[in-house]
């Protein structure tokens, strides 16, 4: 799958379906000549090199002409794995060292190339493993004492690349980090649009979409997590292209605060990418012998439209990114508490909660916030982890959730205190922020998880908590961003690594609690789906998606989030918001993880039976359909009026399909063809109780054309087998 070819100086990458070619050129500079399907004679490539623009052409080994690569480099417009910084490519670097002297000029070149089995292991950062091959690539300053691996690693059975840097101070001076991307990738064309995912709180995720044009691009986070305003999954589309035609290049970085992904198209009309943690106000003090690990950039690569990329991409957060080891299994329907009572219960609500809950086929009661400290608001109680005992008797509530035959799930907030809570009386320098500097959001201060003693008292109270109750689930949540950067515990010329600090303390803390507590699932969470990211999911298999669950909302931003991240990880929730039916929520909900969130108390015995049913379904083919199976984005709600997925099972014997519409219509055609299925099979149709051949289904489609449909209406056809 990796070879270099010291001869022809190439270093392939391929698996059974793509390539990525790259060449050493002999001033060391990685060049990178083809990313795409994969070819059956890569020597070809080298007249990539050829012609005016595009080539290298610093040095010309067929004249030979001695002049000294320093004395002509004029050139930046090759496509190359690393540029470099101060010279005279300026189209941007990945990485940026200053010297022991203060100067800024990196320029890395090519040392030598070792090859391995498996992922590379980032020490104190969230990583993939799995079924792939590693190019650990030296590179070398040309003047500076500074070591950096590049890591590409190449999966043998899905369209996946990673990408990242390990970056080594081999000198007898500190130098300082001053930009650590993970990775670049230059292509020489810009057929494509850019397609991001903007948002904010309850509307995260809408799909944004901007030709590739002149100029600089950049998507990016500097709220501390990776945020509800842009997400870290990024694509390029090639012009035109659809979920079925034309090349998809997705992006992600396995990381959960800062990130910066800037595209430059130049002049010579190329495409130019570095991505990885934000570079604004990051500096990282590297002492001698000490090395960086950058996040790992994932790209995942389909030649065959977006559904190849979203495809490859779900199948490696499951395979290789998800480390809970009970990923897979059947995943309980959960009952959160928080929408139904919000901070106002008590042990006797909750019993009667759990009792109501069971009648639709809850397995997993989860309490919310407001059973510890003096938390009856979100004015008070952060950071103090001991259960109010004069509001809520866990031990009864955990022992009837047993006899109901269910389990139990908690929540909390590690990161975070209040003002008005022991610990902050105990110790003020555990938040973040200097004097005069405490900036309040949801009246709450962040922890200085920059501080290893903060993460240590944390832990050790939840450990506390864990061992009294041990509960099945955690809810982990993170409800504001990160203001006054600012670590009493970090020297003053450190304050410059607090925000990726804050993140290495995160994993720190989730790390160890997953890793002590491997039969909890921890699910993740930030004031909805504020920290949906890899580096949350390869801890947490599911994540809460949005605060927002009406389906005028979340037809978007459940379709949309499902095109980077698998449905089995985006957690789902039927609520009461009146907008939509009870059955039309619970379709929606099932596209996902599935529970509820409301007061059972007030559903009818209609309401009840219609959401028994959509349950049924989701205990019947959640694992086969919904988590295992493969997701076909048939209609865009971001294009028009309709959306309508798809999941096929692995053999193709069953399928769900959800057709949804958003405004009343009258009168249209509305066929869907439908995707994935086996040509030659015929499958028993439960929309009309027909039976129909795949082909039909694939190439005319299901017929969902109706005199009127109203809004919200909604079709969930399940195909078996016949
Ligand atoms: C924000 C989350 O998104 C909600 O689901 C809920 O857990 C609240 N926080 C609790 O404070």
């Amino acid at each position: 799958m990796i070879r270099y070819d010291k001869q022809s100086r190439l270093l392939v990458l391929d698996n059974g379906s793509i390539g990525y070619v790259l060449y050493v050129n002999e001033a060391g500079y990685i060049e990178t000549l083809y990313f795409g399907k994969k070819l059956s004679d890569y020597t070809e490539l080298l007249a990539v090199r050829g012609g005016e623009v595009g080539c290298s052409s610093y040095y010309d080994p067929v004249k030979n002409e001695e002049w000294s690569y320093a004395d002509k480099y004029r050139d930046d417009r090759t496509p190359l794995e690393v540029s470099s910084h101060g010279l005279a490519d300026k189209r941007g670097a990945p990485v940026v060292v200053r010297g022991a002297d203060g100067s800024f000029v990196t320029d890395l070149r090519f040392a030598g190339v070792r090859r391995s089995k498996g992922a590379p292991v980032l020490e104190g950062l969230p990583c993939a493993h799995g079924n792939c091959e590693t190019a650990d690539i030296l590179l070398e300053d040309a003047r500076l004492p500074v070591r950096v691996h590049l890591y590409l690693s190449i999966y043998a059975d899905k369209d996946v690349l990673l990408k990242s840097f390990r970056i080594e101070n081999a000198g007898r001076k500190a130098v300082r980090l001053v930009r650590a991307m993970s990775m670049q990738l230059d292509l020489p064309r810009r057929n494509y649009d850019l397609v991001h995912f903007h948002g904010r709180w309850a509307k995260e995720r809408d799909l944004c979409r901007d030709e590739v044009k002149d100029g600089v691009r950049e998507i990016s986070s500097n709220h501390g997590r990776s945020s509800a305003e842009e997400n870290p999954f990024v694509y390029l589309q090639e012009r035109g292209g659809s979920a079925d035609r034309g090349e998809a290049i997705g992006f992600n970085l396995v990381y959960s605060g800062n990130f910066k992904f800037r595209l430059l198209s130049d002049k010579f009309c190329g495409v130019h990418v570095t991505y990885g943690m934000n570079d604004e106000d990051f500096e990282w003090k590297l002492a001698p012998k000490e090395k960086f690990y950058t996040p790992q950039a994932v790209i995942a690569y389909s030649a065959e439209g977006t559904d190849g990329m979203s495809q490859a991409f779900h199948r490696f957060i499951r395979e290789d990114l998800v480390r809970y080891a009970f990923d897979g299994a059947y995943k309980p329907v959960l009952f959160n508490s928080w929408e139904g009572c919000y901070f106002n219960f008590d042990t006797e609500l909750i019993l009667s909660y759990i009792d109501d809950a069971a009648t639709i086929g809850t397995e997993l009661f989860v309490l919310d916030d407001g059973w510890f400290g003096a938390r009856d608001h979100d004015r008070a109680g952060l950071g103090d982890w001991t259960v109010n005992k004069k509001k809520i008797d866990l031990a009864r509530v955990m022992a009837h959730c047993r006899e109901r035959g269910m389990k139990f799930g908690i929540w909390f907030e590690p990161e975070m205190v209040n003002p008005d809570s022991s610990l902050f009386r105990a110790h003020p320098e555990y938040a973040l922020g200097g004097e005069g500097t405490l900036g309040l959001g949801r009246h709450q201060l962040h922890l200085d998880f920059a501080n290893a003693d903060v993460v240590e008292n944390i832990y050790r109270q939840m450990k506390a908590f864990f061992d009294e109750y041990p509960v099945d689930y955690v809810k982990w949540d993170y409800n504001r961003t990160v203001t006054d950067h600012i670590s009493r515990a970090l020297p003053a010329d450190r304050q410059g690594e607090v925000y990726h600090r804050l993140v290495l303390g995160y994993y720190a803390l989730l790390g160890r609690l997953t890793s002590e507590y491997p039969h909890i699932m921890f699910e993740g969470c930030a004031s909805g789906g504020g920290r949906f990211d890899m580096g949350t999911l390869c801890y947490c298999p599911q994540i809460w998606c949005s605060d927002e669950s009406d389906p005028a909302q979340r037809i978007d931003i459940q379709f949309n989030t499902s095109l980077g991240y698998p449905l089995s990880s985006i957690g789902s929730h039927v609520n009461d918001s009146p907008v939509a039916s009870y059955a039309a929520k619970a379709a929606l909900a099932l596209f996902g993880t599935y529970g509820y969130e409301m007061d059972p108390r007030k559903l009818t015995e209609q309401e009840c039976s219609a959401l028994s049913e959509t349950t049924a379904l989701y205990k019947k083919y959640h694992g086969d359909v919904i988590e295992r199976g493969t997701l076909y984005h048939l209609l865009s709600p971001s294009e028009g009026n309709t959306m309508c997925m798809q999941c096929v099972s692995r053999d193709k014997s069953a399928s769900l399909v959800l057709f949804m519409n958003k405004l009343k219509e009258w009168d249209i055609f509305r066929f869907v063809r439908l995707r994935g299925l086996d040509a030659k099979k015929r499958y028993a149709c439960s929309f009309d109780g027909r039976t129909y051949s795949g082909e039909y289904l694939m190439r005319v489609g299901l017929n969902f054309s109706e005199e009127m449909l109203a809004e919200f209406d909604f079709r969930l056809v399940v195909l078996t087998e016949a």
